[in-house]
Formats: structure tokens, C-alpha cells, sequence
């Protein structure tokens, strides 16, 4: 499928203004009884986390877990791993309903041959169906709508899922966290900076049924000034770069930028003795990790917990995500866009 087929309408993908939550019920209840969930994908693609199936692993999938076609395998192959499957079967399996709703609704396309793909990744998560952008497809769109990664599933999973009056998801992309928070918090919050993540978010919010879940455009605490939450969530961009591009990825010359804002930002918008969790990346200059988050938040009475990963070489970590440069020159702009890539990639 072409790019340009994929970011089409840009940022009206979904019609949310026209649906309703009852309108996506059908497909949320048929895909979650053919058994699209976590458990089920990561038996077939034998993998730990659903974001490790590789696409050079698909050989290997259509030829072992995935060879019978079962229903389950037929959902993978178009909404994990970007495959065509036959019409006919995908007719069958879907029933008539759910697949002309997925059809008028972008989630499905025709591909000429009798053949049936789907432009987008639906990725199931703590009993939600989250719908993004694809994960196959070169990431360096400005306006991607970021696939559920290992670091949306590790927030995900990681919620305390206590029940609260009011929760901010800032930064929410698909609106996943906001989401998984809207079976725990009366009211949830999501704030993005990007109209295609917010279309996709409120989609997700329809198709879920989570009706107390309200997006707003904005930047971080821009868009709740004056609010106070019992618990805030962030999933923040955290790839230095030289470039303010990329929504999801750049996170300004230090990768720390925004973080630093939301850390900042907590006196004024947490509640007391309420909490805020954050997966991220930091970059180690060699001291202590809760210090350098403690400094952020100036003269506050709080708790700082830090769970650490084992440490990624910088280098490889700045190297991997530019890989994004092969899209830039494509468009033209891959001189400016390198040497300020080079200039981070000297500075660590
Ligand atoms: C790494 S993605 C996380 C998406 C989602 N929360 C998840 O966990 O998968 C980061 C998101 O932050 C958004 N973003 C970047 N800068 C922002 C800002 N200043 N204010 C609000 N959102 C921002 C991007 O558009 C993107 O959707």
C-alpha cells in the first residue's frame, strides 16, 4: 500500500463527529469473540511482547502458527502484520455487518485482487482495541499516529488501576492510556498536539465504549490550565533531536525537553497525595537519575520512584531511530535534516 493511499485524509480519518460508541459496537464485540487479545497473539507469534513480531518474521509465522488461517490468524495477518487476505474469508469471518462497518470505516480496504488489507494496526491492550497508524510503514510522517511500542505497553500494564475521580494522559497519542484509565477514573483527560492522533484517539475512545474519555488539542498543561487530577499518565516523546518534526519522536536537543515540562508542571496540576506515572527514556550524564528528576520540580513535597532499565548505548539509541532519514531525502531535505542529526550524534 502507497504512503500517500495511507495518510489520505490526513487528519479527519475517522468521521467521529458522525459516530457513536453504539455505531463500533459490533466490531469491538466481534473481534474481541474471535479472540483478537493479547493473550491469544503472543501464543501464535511466540513472542513476549505483541511489538517483537518482526517483519522479517513473516516467512516464518505464515509457515508455523499462523499456516491453518483460524480467524485469529486471519485478524494478525491484516491488523498486526499489514498482510492481504482473501475476501471471501475475511467476509466470512467478520460476518456482513461488521465487515461493510470496517470497510466504510477505513479499517479495511480492497486491494483489487479479490484481496482485503488493512491500512492502519489495531493492537489489543489491557482488554481495550486501540487503533493506530501502521507500524510497517516508514515512520519519519510528520503526523504518524505512533503504534502501540514496548513503552505503551510497559505504561499500560504498569497503571495502578485503582479507582480516582479524575486522570490527564498527556501526550496520549491513539488515546491507549487515557483509555486503559477509563475503567479506573470517573472522568480521564487526553491531551495531544497532533489533529491525527486526536482523530484516531477519539475513534478509539467510540470503539472502546469509553464514554467519560474527553481529547483535547493542545501543548502538555496548555490545554487543562486551572485543572487538578488525581493521577496523571505520560507516555512523552524522548529521542533527542535537532528537529521539532516528528511529533511523536522529538523530544527537543536534550530528548529531556518535554518531560523536564510535564516534571515541572506537576505541583501545579497533581492533587495531594496523588500520583503521576511516566515510561521514558532519560539520558545518563553520570549522576543519580532521581536527582536529576527531583531538580525539575522546584521546592515540592513529593516521592520520586524510578524503576531502571538496563542502560542503552546512546549512540545506538540515536542511531536506530535515524534510520527515519531515509524518508528525508525522499522529500528533499536530507542535507539539512543530517547535519543536525551529526551535531547530537558529536555532542554524546
Ligand atoms: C511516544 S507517543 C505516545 C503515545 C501514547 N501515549 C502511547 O503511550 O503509545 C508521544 C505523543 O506525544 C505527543 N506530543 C508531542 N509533543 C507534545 C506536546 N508538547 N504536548 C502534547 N502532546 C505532545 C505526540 O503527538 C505523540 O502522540
Amino acid at each position: 500500500m502507497k504512503v500517500e493511499d495511507i495518510y489520505r485524509k490526513s487528519t479527519e480519518y475517522f468521521p467521529v463527529e458522525k459516530l457513536t460508541s453504539k455505531d463500533l459496537l459490533p466490531v469491538y464485540n466481534k473481534l474481541s469473540e474471535i479472540g483478537y487479545n493479547e493473550k491469544n497473539i503472543l501464543e501464535k507469534l511466540q513472542v513476549d511482547y505483541i511489538t517483537f513480531a518482526k517483519r522479517h518474521e513473516i516467512p516464518k509465522y505464515l509457515a508455523t502458527t499462523l499456516k491453518k488461517n483460524t480467524p485469529t490468524d486471519q485478524l494478525i495477518k491484516l491488523f498486526l502484520l499489514s498482510l492481504s487476505v482473501p475476501e471471501s474469508d475475511v467476509r466470512e469471518t467478520l460476518g456482513k455487518e461488521v465487515f461493510e462497518i470496517m470497510l466504510d470505516m477505513g479499517l479495511l480496504s480492497k486491494t483489487g485482487e479479490k484481496a482485503i488489507n488493512s491500512p492502519i494496526n489495531i493492537f489489543p491492550c489491557r482488554g481495550c482495541l486501540i487503533v493506530t497508524d501502521s507500524s510497517f510503514v516508514n515512520v519519519c510522517v510528520p503526523k504518524h499516529v505512533y503504534p502501540l511500542m514496548n513503552d505503551s505497553y510497559n505504561l499500560a500494564h504498569s497503571i495502578i488501576m485503582e479507582p480516582c475521580e479524575k486522570t490527564l494522559d498527556l501526550c496520549t497519542g491513539s488515546g491507549v492510556q487515557a483509555i486503559v484509565a477509563s475503567k479506573f477514573s470517573k472522568k480521564v483527560i487526553g491531551v495531544d498536539v497532533n489533529p491525527r492522533a486526536l482523530n484516531f484517539a477519539r475513534f478509539n475512545a467510540l470503539l472502546n465504549q469509553a464514554d467519560n474519555v474527553e481529547f483535547r488539542k493542545g501543548d502538555l498543561y496548555e490545554a487543562v490550565k486551572g485543572e487538578k487530577f488525581d493521577r496523571i499518565l505520560s507516555n512523552p516523546p524522548f529521542v533527542p533531536s535537532p528537529e521539532k518534526r516528528v511529533y511523536f519522536r522529538d523530544g527537543g536537543p536534550s530528548g529531556e525537553d518535554i518531560l523536564k515540562r510535564i516534571v515541572a508542571g506537576l505541583k501545579d496540576h497533581l492533587n495531594e497525595g496523588s500520583m503521576c506515572q511516566i515510561v521514558t527514556l532519560l539520558v545518563f550524564t553520570g549522576s543519580d537519575y532521581n536527582e536529576k528528576v527531583a531538580s525539575w520540580v522546584s521546592g515540592d513535597n513529593h516521592h520520586i520512584f524510578s524503576i531502571h532499565a538496563p542502560r542503552i548505548n546512546v549512540e545506538d539509541h540515536i542511531i536506530y531511530h535515524l534510520c527515519a532519514i531515509r524518508v528525508c531525502l525522499l522529500n528533499n531535505i536530507a542535507i539539512k535534516s543530517s547535519i543536525g542529526w551529526s551535531h547530537i550524534i558529536k555532542r554524546v
